[in-house]
């Protein structure tokens, strides 16, 4: 199917993807693992939660580890541009069919919690309680100096289909892959922040979170990590990378979690605020689309994902296989 025409005014205004909120098995891995390697700052911590920010990040979290019995991926949350955009969304979701319901979450205002399509479990809000600045703070810096949170990626059991709804919110497709053969989408980078992507899908069982991903200042700081966590016990947490991707121009680095959720780290895409930008197209079977310098991914990474709480899973029926490591 051909990609649809973005929609420039949609029914609400979503500024950006904001956080997300992980289920783990053992809080105190976690936060060895996103705290003293990655180096992302904790706003708030008790036994059961750690809340956290980046370094350019002025709102209260971007991503929130809970303990739990089941590593799941519980919520991506979006803000939107003003209180009034939360009444409009609720009516676009009750329009859909999808549940709706107004939850109180701490350190934001009033929260939608919805549904996409597909049931990924979305939550929008105005709202978030603001922090001081620490961008200029250096001495906090560590880690891969994660700067701001930048996109999640999601396995889609019919991208055409997810897209098709996303587009509809007002995201705005700037790269996708066409399986030549059915014509049909096999992956898509969508955009609300002027990046190439706030949201993409890639076709597989789902849905399911494939990764989270933060910006850094420079590649170096991901060959830093990698020096880092190589000497630090997390050789095994190196899934792919580093390299440059095709799709997106990122230079980038995938790790694992003490629970599998896949992170990546990620810099140097590029501005796509016009509304007029012309979406790149890729083929599924160019060697270049995955990695700028040919290598290809390993198989775990069109395997493995994060559950969301509570969400079905289905197969997809589109089989087209990418270009997997040997
Ligand atoms: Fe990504």
């Amino acid at each position: 199917m051909p990609i649809p025409s973005p929609n420039l005014y949609p029914e609400f205004n979503t500024v950006r993807l904001s956080h997300v909120e992980f289920i783990v098995k053992d809080l105190a891995a976690s936060r060895a693992f996103y705290v003293d390697t990655l180096g992302l700052q904790v706003s708030y911590e008790d036994k059961n939660a750690i809340y956290l920010r980046a370094m350019e990040e002025r709102g209260h979290h971007c991503i929130v580890l809970k303990q739990g019995a089941e590593a799941v991926a519980n919520v991506l949350g979006m803000k939107v541009y003003g209180e009034e955009d939360l009444d409009r969304a609720k009516s676009f979701f009750e329009k859909k069919g999808l549940p709706t319901e107004w939850v109180e979450r701490p350190y934001q205002g009033r929260t939608l919690r919805t549904r996409d399509n597909f049931g990924i479990p979305l939550e929008f809000y105005h709202k978030m309680d603001r922090l001081p600045p620490i961008h200029q703070q250096y001495k906090l810096y560590k880690g891969v100096k994660p700067l701001r949170i930048d996109h999640f990626n999601c396995f889609s059991p019919d991208v055409d289909a997810s897209v098709a709804f996303y587009s509809e919110m007002g995201f705005r497709v700037t790269e996708y892959t066409e399986d030549e053969e059915s014509k049909k989408l096999w992956a898509a980078w969508l955009h609300r922040k002027g990046g190439v992507h706030d949201m993409a899908f890639t076709n597989g069982r789902g849905p399911r979170l494939h990764h989270t991903a933060f910006w850094v200042p420079t590649p170096l700081n991901i060959i830093d990590l990698l020096d880092l966590m190589s000497t630090t016990g997390y050789l095994k947490n190196i899934e792919r990378g580093p390299g440059r991707h095709g799709i997106s121009n990122a230079f980038f680095l995938y790790i694992l979690d003490p629970d599998g959720h896949r992170i990546e780290i990620y810099c140097s895409d590029y501005q796509t605020v016009d509304p007029d930008l012309e979406p790149i197209k890729w083929d599924l079977k160019d060697p270049q689309r995955q990695t700028l310098w040919g290598a290809p991914a390993p198989k775990s990474w069109f395997e493995h994902g994060s559950l969301f709480a509570g969400t079905e899973v289905r197969d997809s029926s589109l089989s087209a296989t990418p270009i997997i490591a040997p």
